[in-house]
């Protein structure tokens, strides 16, 4: 018997072909707005044009009178039936339909329905509402303003606009560590709002069954089992009669994990109509309602010793968390992961303080791309890194060596209580500067800085805590977060596989059924892999913060064994001997000492439906549930070099080198694939994007003319190389990457353009470094701050 090839079978390390871009290559994807369901009705969402206003009343007499309108909801509707407000997955509460106040530009405050779309539009034309203008707060420091009015006048006890305050670390050991410093580098940044704009916006089609009293939910959402508990909680029905599909999703980056007042509008709307009401958002809608990312401050001290040793940090943060307090993040943690920050290095102790302040912009927080704020904890990191280099006057790859942990420090327990349990991160960075060509750019530098040319190069090193739980630390509005995933063999040996992940791209379909096929030795193609149906799927908390692969994908890994331990009995049964003497190789039992005597997992599946032993129960099929004993810890070293034009302050890209290390790579392409879409994110941040409100709180920016998207025209190419660190306690040794390059990438693209601007004197531009903000620098010597505007009557 030749053993199989797991390359040929599509198995672990196979850069298999996405088997879901056949359809999607094809336009057969299958989105939420490509189902049409009989008698079917549109919904249409009436915005609010200010961005802090009393609602002096609602007059929605003329959008009834429209032929085809069938039914008009505003907050006071809601109200009646106790569904004004909803809670946000951070225990805050947010208007579904304003009532009282709008607090924010484009807040939802009466939805029309109609037999179509044209219709309830015209529907919320029609609808008359008077407002009385308050004044509007764009920004933290404003909103702590203590005469600032108070935007959550709705929440009981809430006297300022602070929603949460929180702290880690040991106050007095930091403070004792900076006493001791030699340098003390501070650093004031702002890491700029941003929106994950998926190509598909969010949307729903609500189907209340009257006969069966069944809700059928179809929606963008990347979390579709803790939709359905929300909806048990917030419309009080019972959950076992609540079907949420998430059918194809045309990317979320987080986007799609929160509840949105459109889905509960929609749904109520589906209740007293008793049809199919569909409801999908535009993107104006998507880009000026639906969750940001970032939008964060900081404020931050680093104590070292003259040699570039880290002995301590000191971060204080400040969120701009927009209307409601709707971050998508585990409950215990009021600012994500933002404490990951300094994970890779040997930080003995520091000290995080943060808070958040509720201004009149769009709510969210969501995870853009990131494990919780960890975007922002690698961008302050790595940004802090670099100011303390050039305050020592060290080189900055040299600072890393000094303080990056080295091999023999695993596992180690950071300043800030995260167990970091692997990684070879100066092997990373070498190959990095290696592949760059560090030295010798150095050298080029310095002879183009003669002739009057800006070049530079940035360094950004990261580790990402990815795959959330642990359950005993980690749970959304109380459920813990793990994951799942149900085999199911049949007969012939084909199989199919169901996970409580939510794939949006990402390619689940794909590489779920590697890793079954690398347990059992299934041919990949024979297995069909289904997401995103709460009744065929097992409970999961969804996919987003990367934690697909470290959480279900064990689970996968988890429910294959299971099944190969059942078939390990079929085989016994099927060889005519006892289960000790059975051995496995891939694919196959075999009689120990007579390997030619052996039971394909093929010929295992056919007797488990047609001639098990006695006894035994038919089938071969099984459920596991992964509550994973920590986080994954990928690495990354991301390198860059620009050129700076002095005369514009534009900035070109001149290369882009990643290694990226996540462990056992299930294939490489996607991997390959997901490093490339991070690192063009990670530069479009850098370079171009960003959310911004004027003085009075409206949103400039809410179309794509104005919120840059990279085309391929602008993005630079990659040069991707990699390391493995198996993860030790994954079990197939795998650690998450989706977002790896997002995390890291920014600061990489921000420490090359001031590297080119070192001997300006200017320490730092805020995102996105524009060419006009690089020009100012230059023309000033001095720093750029990117916050936002503020009222000139204030
Ligand atoms: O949670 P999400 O799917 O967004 O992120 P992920 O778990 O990092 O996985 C992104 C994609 O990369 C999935 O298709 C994974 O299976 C794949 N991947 C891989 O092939 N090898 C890894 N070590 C990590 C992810």
């Amino acid at each position: 018997m030749t053993a199989l090839d797991e390359t040929a079978i599509g198995g672990l390390g196979a850069s298999r072909r996405r088997v879901e871009d056949a359809r999607f290559v094809r336009g057969r994807g299958h989105y939420v707005d490509d189902i049409h369901l009989p008698g079917m009705l549109h919904m249409e969402i009436l915005r609010s044009p200010l961005a802090h206003a009393r609602i002096v009343s609602i007059d929605t007499s003329k959008a009834w009178e429209i032929p085809g309108v069938r039914l008009v909801l505003t907050g006071e509707m809601m109200a009646q039936r106790n569904l004004a407000w909803m809670p946000t997955l951070s225990y805050d509460t947010q208007a579904v339909l304003a009532t009282d106040k709008v607090r924010f530009q484009g807040q939802e405050v009466c939805v029309v329905v109609a037999d179509d779309p044209y219709i309830a539009k015209d529907g919320c034309e029609a609808i008359v509402v008077e407002y009385e203008a308050l004044p509007a707060i764009v920004n933290p420091e404003q909103a702590a303003a203590p005469d600032a009015p108070v935007i959550r006048d709705d929440k009981e006890g809430q006297t300022d606009n602070t929603c949460y305050r929180w702290e880690v670390g040991d106050a007095a050991a930091t403070e004792r560590a900076f006493a001791q410093a030699d340098v003390v580098s501070s650093l004031k940044l702002h890491y700029p709002r941003s929106h994950p704009s998926p190509i598909e916006c969010c949307g729903s089609i609500a189907d209340y069954d009257a006969g069966t009293g069944k809700l059928t939910v179809y929606m963008t959402t990347q979390a579709p089992h803790i939709i359905r508990a929300a909806v048990a909680l917030v419309a009080e029905l019972p959950e076992h009669m609540i079907r949420i599909v998430s059918p194809d999703i045309g990317g979320g980056f987080g986007n799609k994990v929160p509840i949105y007042p459109g889905y509960v509008a929609g749904i109520l709307a589906s209740i007293l109509l008793g049809k199919p009401v569909k409801w999908i958002e535009d993107k104006s809608g998507n880009l000026s309602s639906t969750g940001f990312g970032r939008d964060m401050y900081l404020d931050a001290q680093m104590a070292l010793r003259s040699d570039g040793k880290i002995l301590a940090v000191r971060m204080h943060a400040v969120t701009d968390q927009g209307a409601f307090f709707a971050d998508a993040q585990p409950s215990k943690f009021k600012v994500g992961l933002l404490h990951s920050a300094f994970a890779c290095y040997d930080v003995p102790v520091g000290l995080i303080t943060a808070e958040g302040q509720y201004t009149n912009k769009a709510p969210g927080g969501v995870a853009y791309r990131c494990s919780f704020r960890v975007t922002e904890a690698m961008f302050f990191q790595e940004r802090m890194v670099a100011a303390a280099a050039a305050d020592l006057g060290i080189d900055a790859a040299e600072i890393r060596r000094r303080n990056l942990l080295t091999d023999d420090r695993f596992p180690h327990r950071t300043a800030f209580g995260f167990l970091v349990d692997s990684g070879q991160y100066h092997k990373c960075l070498d190959l990095g500067l290696d592949a760059i060509g560090y030295e010798e750019f150095k050298r080029d530098q310095v002879a183009a800085r003669e002739r009057g040319r800006l070049l530079g190069i940035g360094i950004s090193t990261m580790t990402e805590p990815l795959g959330a739980g642990n359950s005993r630390e980690y749970d959304i509005l109380g459920i813990k977060m793990f994951d799942s995933a149900e085999l199911r063999v049949h007969m012939t040996g084909k199989a199919i596989l169901r996970t409580g992940a939510k794939t949006q791209g990402q390619g689940h379909e794909t590489t779920w059924a590697q890793i079954v096929s690398h347990e059992l030795g299934i041919p990949a193609d024979d297995v069909i892999v289904e997401e995103g149906d709460t009744d065929t799927a097992p409970f999961g908390m969804g996919t987003y913060a990367s934690r697909s692969t470290p959480v279900a994908g064990a689970a996968v890994a988890m429910v294959a064994r299971k099944v190969r331990a059942k078939a390990r009995k079929l085989a016994a049964h099927l060889l005519e001997v006892s289960e000790e003497d059975v051995e496995w190789e891939l694919g196959r039992f075999y009689v120990r000492g007579a390997p030619e005597r052996g039971a394909t997992i093929q010929e295992c599946a056919a007797a488990a439906y047609s001639n098990m032993p006695d006894g035994m129960e038919p089938g071969l099929e099984n459920n596991a549930y992964y509550d994973p004993p920590n986080l994954t810890w990928p690495f990354a070293v991301y390198i860059v070099t620009v050129e700076v034009d002095p005369e514009t302050g534009v900035w070109d890209v001149l290369r882009v080198v990643a290694v990226d290390d996540c462990g056992v790579r299930i294939n490489p392409m996607i991997v390959e694939g997901q490093i490339m879409g991070g690192l063009t994110e990670a530069y479009a941040m850098a370079n171009m994007q960003f959310q911004t409100y004027d003085a009075d709180g409206n949103q400039v920016g809410s179309n794509y003319m104005d919120y840059l998207l990279p085309t391929a025209w602008e993005t630079p190419g990659f040069e991707l190389h990699e390391v493995v660190t198996p993860c030790p306690h994954h079990p197939i040794g795998a650690k998450g990457v989706g977002e790896c390059a997002a995390v890291g990438g920014p600061a990489a693209f921000v420490n090359a353009v001031h590297d080119a601007l070192a001997s300006t004197g200017v320490r730092n531009i805020d995102m996105p470094v524009l060419p006009d903000r690089v020009w100012q620098a230059l023309q000033d010597g001095r720093d750029v701050s990117g916050a936002p505007p503020v009222r000139s009557d204030s």
